[in-house]
């Protein structure tokens, strides 16, 4: 039976859109490859928040390949889905896409798989189907609302 926790194969949600800087980029006016990394790790987060209230951390980021530059004014936007779920981690597949500030055309810039494991407050892993973990103040837990 299918895991409903996993996405199905090529469904995608957006999960982060950001505007390119110039504190981002280098003096050809491209973005910094670390730049991406770092939204990519935030999107990866934003993904496995939607399974549980936890602290969140990285344990790996595959192999990023960079196929397309992104410039200055552009839009990246990063789609997530997830591709697997374990016990206290969930793998993301993250798209990057770059929206042209001049033509709006949309550039897939990169791609990455990243893992993301619920920990506790001493950061040991803990099953994310657990209650909430995170409280947003003396015994509440955190909630939308
Ligand atoms: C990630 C971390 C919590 C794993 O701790 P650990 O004691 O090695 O964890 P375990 O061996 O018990 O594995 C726990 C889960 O994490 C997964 N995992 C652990 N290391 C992993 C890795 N390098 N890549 C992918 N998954 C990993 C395991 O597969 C397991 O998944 P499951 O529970 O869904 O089956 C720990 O290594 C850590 O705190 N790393 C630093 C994280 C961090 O600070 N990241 C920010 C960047 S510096």
């Amino acid at each position: 039976m299918a895991d409903a926790r996993v996405d199905p194969a090529g469904s995608r949600r957006l999960a982060l859109q950001v505007v390119t800087l110039p504190r981002d980029t280098n003096p050809l006016g491209t973005i910094f490859g670390g730049v991406i990394l770092g939204y990519i790790d935030q999107a990866g987060y934003v993904e496995a928040r939607r399974h549980g209230a936890h602290r969140w951390v990285t344990a790996s980021i595959d192999r990023v390949d960079f196929k397309a530059p992104v410039h200055l004014g552009d839009i990246v936007s990063l789609f997530t889905r997830t591709d697997r779920a374990g016990t206290s981690s969930v793998t993301v597949r993250v798209e990057v896409e770059s929206e042209r500030y001049l033509t709006g055309d949309r550039i897939p810039v990169t791609s990455a798989t990243v893992t993301m494991v619920a920990v506790n407050a001493a950061g040991r892993p803990i099953p994310f189907s657990s209650a909430p973990t995170i409280m947003m103040g003396p015994g509440r837990p955190a909630s939308d609302d």
